[in-house]
């Protein structure tokens, strides 16, 4: 009986320790960790079929399983959230930046030139507190000046304002014509919002700059080049990436942008500085230099509190009117952001399609989706996980989606065909000319991925989508970077 009794005891002490190993070993990917933590990642992962068998998750890396218990400690996972804050502002932004390459000598690998090569657009002055004015752009067909600017919101725009049109050989007006101001949306309850002056465009002239007054006794106290659209197109898709602010300084998380995008089919950049760290100019630099970038100085006149987000709307309107009849497509996303097609392999295949089923529409929406990046790395079954590790490349490191995707108009981003826009907003378009129309995109053809802490849901879905172009991307990223490293602080 004793003897019975202590092998029943071994076995279930047996079975106790099995068992005991098997959980710890395997039974979860987070087994080690206190149980309430367990759980409370459960709730924050539910039912979402991990990716691998349990076997595989043992061979989770000592780093990525330290950050996964560091984040746990701190529980940093974000609770429920509907913060939509835009990043917070910093006193650098109250004071206009003048760039300028100090150490700049001839034969400097590391010298910067970013004393804007592509262009003299900055902002003037309309009328002074009120108006401000930034580029002209022709619009033959239709007989039409476009002036991209911001107003006073409460003060009610002028009923005229009058346009002066200058000759290549003469600088002085040749020729005053009336336009208006039309307000865009979008302000946010700023101070200043977002307009466009629309001038008559008379004589079917060349006329190679444009001032604009509040009246025909007033002299101009601003001159713009009037920009016609290009005659070729030599791009198929040019990438507006909107306004740079804050010093910003991520230099890898830049490269990885430029290469994403360059890898699904973009062709430009155009970007709007305020701002920037030195080691981002080292980059912008290397773009610019490679004839891939146009930087425009945007440096507001008012106060960045004044306006939504450093006057976004302007700098967008402004790039889907350059691109015009040199690009084919215009993509308006921010830094943080990459449209990923899920049913092609780029962009152009994917708008091919689009293009082919839809062939009126000429602005296309896709939604937006939150890969929080206070997730823990994931690298499980990436062959490039160390590399995309030790580069900190978030696109691929960052494969748990939030559980929640946007829908159109909200977060979402347009793709457009510039020659058919008249008037763009952030997340659609406000007008589009003669009977072409919007196309909401579904969201199994592809997908705004958005790189960002704040959630929109605490439930996570496993998305890799990313690593079909880690092949090619994760490469470029390298390689550029290793160039740029002599110039660049440590990673
Ligand atoms: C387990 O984790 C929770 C929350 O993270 C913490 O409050 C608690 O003190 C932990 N318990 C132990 C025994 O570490
Ligand atoms: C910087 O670039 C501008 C425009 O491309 C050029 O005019 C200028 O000479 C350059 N500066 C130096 C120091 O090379
Ligand atoms: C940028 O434009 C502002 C006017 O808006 C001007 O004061 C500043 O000098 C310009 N910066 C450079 C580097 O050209
Ligand atoms: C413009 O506004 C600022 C502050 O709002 C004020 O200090 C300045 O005097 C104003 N300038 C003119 C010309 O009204
Ligand atoms: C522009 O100037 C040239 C040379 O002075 C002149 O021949 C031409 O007629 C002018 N064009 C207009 C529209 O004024
Ligand atoms: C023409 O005159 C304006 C001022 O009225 C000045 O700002 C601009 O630089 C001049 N352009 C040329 C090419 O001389
Ligand atoms: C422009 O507006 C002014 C003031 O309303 C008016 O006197 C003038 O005739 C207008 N000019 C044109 C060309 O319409
Ligand atoms: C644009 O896309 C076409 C394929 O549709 C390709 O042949 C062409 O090389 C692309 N152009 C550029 C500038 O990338
Ligand atoms: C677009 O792609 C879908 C899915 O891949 C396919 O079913 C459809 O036939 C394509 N349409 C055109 C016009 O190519
Ligand atoms: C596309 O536009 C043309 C006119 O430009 C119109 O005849 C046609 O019905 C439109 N097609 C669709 C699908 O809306
Ligand atoms: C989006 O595509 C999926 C799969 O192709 C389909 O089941 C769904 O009905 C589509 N949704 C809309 C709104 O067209």
């Amino acid at each position: 009986m004793k003897v019975k009794r202590i092998v029943f005891l071994l076995y279930i002490t047996g079975l106790c320790l099995m068992f005991v190993y098997w959980y710890h070993g395997s039974g979860s990917l987070f087994s080690r960790q206190n149980t309430t933590a367990a759980r409370k990642l459960k709730a924050i992962l539910p039912k979402t079929t991990l990716p691998e068998s349990s076997k595989s998750a043992k061979q989770i890396p000592r780093t990525t399983e330290r950050k996964i218990k560091s984040i746990w400690k701190k529980s940093t996972l974000p609770e429920k959230s509907t913060s939509t804050k835009q990043i917070p502002w910093t006193t650098d932004n109250l004071k206009p930046q003048v760039l300028k390459s100090a150490k700049f000598e001839p034969g400097n690998q590391c010298a910067v030139n970013l004393s804007w090569p592509n262009g003299r657009d900055e902002w003037q002055i309309l009328d002074n507190n009120i108006t401000f004015v930034y580029s002209a752009f022709a619009v033959p067909l239709e007989n039409q000046v476009k002036i991209m600017g911001i107003h006073r919101i409460r003060i009610r725009p002028k009923r005229h304002y009058v346009c002066w049109f200058y000759n290549d050989t003469q600088n002085v007006s040749q020729l005053q014509t009336n336009g208006t101001i039309s307000l865009l949306h979008d302000h946010h309850g700023r101070t200043y919002g977002s307009m466009m002056v629309t001038c008559p465009l008379k004589d079917n002239y060349n006329w190679n700059a444009v001032a604009v007054s509040i009246s025909v006794i007033d002299t101009p106290l601003n001159y713009m080049v009037l920009h016609y659209p290009e005659k070729q197109i030599k791009r198929n898709f040019t990438i507006c990436l909107s306004v740079m602010h804050s010093k910003y300084s991520k230099v890898l998380e830049l490269i990885e942008t430029f290469e994403f995008d360059k890898a699904l089919g973009a062709n430009h950049f155009v970007l709007y500085h305020r701002s920037s760290a030195k080691q981002s100019n080292v980059v912008l630099n290397h773009y610019i230099k490679s004839g891939e970038l146009t930087l425009l100085n945007y440096t507001l006149p008012i106060p960045p509190k004044g306006i939504h987000y450093f006057g976004q709307i302007t700098a967008v309107n402004d790039c889907v009117y350059r691109s015009r009849g040199i690009s084919r497509y215009v993509l308006v996303v921010d830094i943080d952001e990459i449209l990923i097609p899920y049913q092609f392999n780029n962009w152009m295949s994917m708008m091919d399609n689009l293009t082919a089923s839809n062939p009126n529409a000429s602005a296309f929406m896709f939604r937006n989706t939150f890969f929080d990046t206070s997730m823990p790395d994931d690298i499980r079954r990436f062959r490039l996980g160390d590399k995309a590790t030790r580069y900190k490349l978030k696109k691929f490191l960052k494969v748990w989606r939030e559980d929640f995707i946007f829908g159109y108009c909200n977060r979402c981003k347009t793709l457009v065909m510039p020659e058919w826009i008249d008037k763009m907003a952030i997340h659609r378009t406000e007008r589009i000319k003669g009977d072409h129309t919007p196309l909401r995109v579904n969201k199994s053809v592809a997908l705004l991925h958005h790189y960002r802490r704040y959630g929109s849901s605490q439930a996570r879905v496993f998305n890799a989508q990313t690593r079909k172009y880690s092949g090619i991307v994760v490469g470029r990223v390298i390689k550029t970077y290793e160039k740029l490293k002599p110039c660049v602080p440590d990673l």
